[in-house]
């Protein structure tokens, strides 16, 4: 299986923006679809159910008639009290792509299915992929090593080949992935969307501080710290803005810091994947996925001629 057919509507890329915590909202994600990439969000991004419904109710006032398919990220884990409250809303408006993180649950599953959405749960480990499948997703989001915020360590390769042995749906793959050739490598790898998020942190539309965008721009993968201490799950952060909030790079605990409110954290304390090497500058989420979509054109190119 490939990509399913509601998703295909409007794709120019098979490019997912992916949900990030803080950063992607309402501009993204129109500018994402109407761009011909699938522009996705976090549920969480508003503070309340009701502000959720706004974005939705915006982002389809805000579509061009072409444009990409959108979708929504929830965490589906109990401490998340709005996961029954925002999935009624998600039901209500018929989001066409739910993403979901931490718990893959059938009946979550069917109850998107049965209005015709679609279901991509995120993974880390193989033993995960088997649980998400068994519960009936459409798709599965492998975040292998090096990805941006909470990241697996496995090796892209690895993952894609162990996962297809028993998956038959939609593949979708995560970490690094930076460029359109990254793009077109991830499609030869057996996926069938690149999720890329780091890289469309550094977008004109996404809600991040320009020292954050800066600091991108001027990291490089060692740059890059992998660590349970700010959010209790391991996530990837950029040394630099730990040291900036007076965090030791080298003596992290295994465990949580006491750092108050989760969003508070995540605010000054910045996450970005290993892709960051690869990201210059800061630019209109339309440039970018034009530039995408040649440098995706222009690998397949050369990988014809390489292959003569
Ligand atoms: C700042 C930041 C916040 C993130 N927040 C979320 C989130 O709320 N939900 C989620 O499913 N994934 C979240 N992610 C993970 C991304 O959706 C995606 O898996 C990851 O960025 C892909 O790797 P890349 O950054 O190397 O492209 C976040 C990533 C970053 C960088």
């Amino acid at each position: 299986m490939a990509i399913p057919a509601s998703l295909q509507k409007g794709l120019k890329l098979p490019v997912i923006s992916s949900p990030m915590f803080l950063v992607s909202g309402t501009d993204l994600v129109v500018e994402a679809c109407n761009n011909g990439v699938i522009g996705t969000f976090p549920s969480l991004n508003q503070r309340t159910t009701e502000g959720y419904r706004d974005w939705l109710i915006e982002i389809k006032s805000r579509l061009k008639p072409d444009a990409a398919a959108f979708g929504v990220n929830h965490i589906v884990h109990n401490t998340n009290d709005r996961l029954m409250a925002d999935l009624a809303v998600t039901i209500e408006h018929e989001v066409p792509l739910v993403i979901t993180s931490l718990g893959a649950v059938a009946d979550v599953v069917k109850a998107v299915q049965s209005y015709g959405g679609k279901v991509f749960h995120d993974i880390a480990t193989v033993r995960h992929a088997q649980k998400a499948a068994e519960a009936g997703v459409d798709g599965l989001i492998l975040v292998a090593g090096g990805a941006g915020g909470h990241a697996g360590i496995i090796n892209p390769f690895a993952l894609v080949n162990e996962v297809r042995r028993f998956f038959d749906g939609t593949i979708i793959l995560a970490g690094a992935l930076s460029t359109g050739q990254d793009v077109a490598a991830a499609l030869m790898m057996g996926a069938d969307f690149a999720y890329m998020g780091t890289r469309f942190i550094n977008t004109t539309e996404a809600q991040a501080d320009a020292a954050y965008q800066a600091m991108i721009i001027d990291s490089g993968a060692t740059d890059i710290v992998h660590t349970p201490a700010v959010s209790g799950i391991p996530a990837n952060f950029m040394v630099k803005s730990l040291i900036d909030n007076g965090i030791d790079p080298k003596s992290l605990p295994s465990h949580k810091l006491d750092m108050g409110e989760e969003a508070k954290a995540w605010k000054t304390i910045w996450s970005a994947g290993h892709g960051v090497g690869s990201i210059h500058d800061v630019l209109p989420t339309a440039k970018l996925i034009e530039r995408l979509t040649d440098e995706f054109s222009q690998a397949c190119l050369d990988f014809d001629t390489k292959r003569r």
